[in-house]
């Protein structure tokens, strides 16, 4: 299949994650430069999950950004609209609830969990809003919401050097790791079009999100949002 198109055609995100699905996690310590673990271990803490809490991981793929939840003793439900990461997360993971939905129509009722994570997925959802919103709707009362995602580097020369990374040597090393290299060269586009650490949080807020607020990783490489439903 061709690269999916920045304007986010849903079945397109999804082939493309069927795609890259079996060799995803590897492809991308290798692309981040080790940096996933690092960011991963910054969501568990955001997340602060207790044992016996429900724990909602939304675009959680093949189920790794949900394993510290899970090893911190919360009810961790990964979800998913990509059948093919969702089947290789359960070949890995077979005790895990893998769950098959949309992040802008989650199969949940109202106010089941007490967290909501979503980790590198929010740029791919087509509607970002009606993610955001129906991230809330599923939220209980006093729940928390965090985001890790792609973002702008604060420090403009690493900006510049980060840019340069992302267009120029991504792609040839995904064309050498990945199994379908297009997806990267969709990666580097779309994190280039992602709003901003302040403009996303207007996003959250918008949704009903309440005491946004944001920390960047990597000096801005990734930002963790985090928000309060009241
Ligand atoms: C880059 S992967 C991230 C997977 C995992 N959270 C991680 O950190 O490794 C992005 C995931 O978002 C999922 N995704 C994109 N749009 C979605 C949507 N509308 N509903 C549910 N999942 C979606 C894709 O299928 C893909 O598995």
């Amino acid at each position: 299949m061709t690269r999916a198109s920045l304007d986010k055609q849903p079945h397109e995100v999804a082939a493309m994650f069927d795609d890259v699905a079996a060799r995803y996690d590897i492809t991308n310590d290798v692309l981040s430069l080790g940096q996933t673990r690092l960011w991963r271990r910054a969501v568990a803490r955001a997340v602060d999950a207790r044992p016996g809490e429900r724990v909602l991981d939304l675009a959680a793929g093949t189920g790794t950004s949900s394993q510290p939840f899970v090893a911190a003793g919360a009810y961790t439900v990964p979800c998913d609209f990509s059948l093919g990461m969702l089947k290789e997360g359960k070949k890995r993971l077979p005790w895990m609830p893998f769950t098959a939905g949309d992040a802008t129509r989650l199969p949940f009722r109202d106010g089941v969990f007490d967290a909501v994570t979503i980790s590198f997925g929010l740029r791919n959802v087509h509607d970002t809003d009606d993610a955001l919103r129906e991230l809330h709707r599923v939220t209980a009362p006093g729940g928390r919401i965090v985001i890790c995602e792609f973002s702008h580097p604060t420090w403009a020369p690493f900006r510049t050097v980060y840019t340069e990374y992302l267009m120029r040597a991504l792609p040839p090393v995904a064309r050498a790791v990945s199994s379908s290299p297009d997806a990267y060269v969709y990666l580097a586009e779309s994190i280039r079009a992602w709003p901003d650490q302040p403009a996303l949080a207007r996003h959250l807020q918008q949704a009903g999100w309440e005491k946004v607020a944001w920390r960047d990783l990597t000096g801005g490489v990734v930002a963790l949002h985090r928000g309060v439903r009241t």
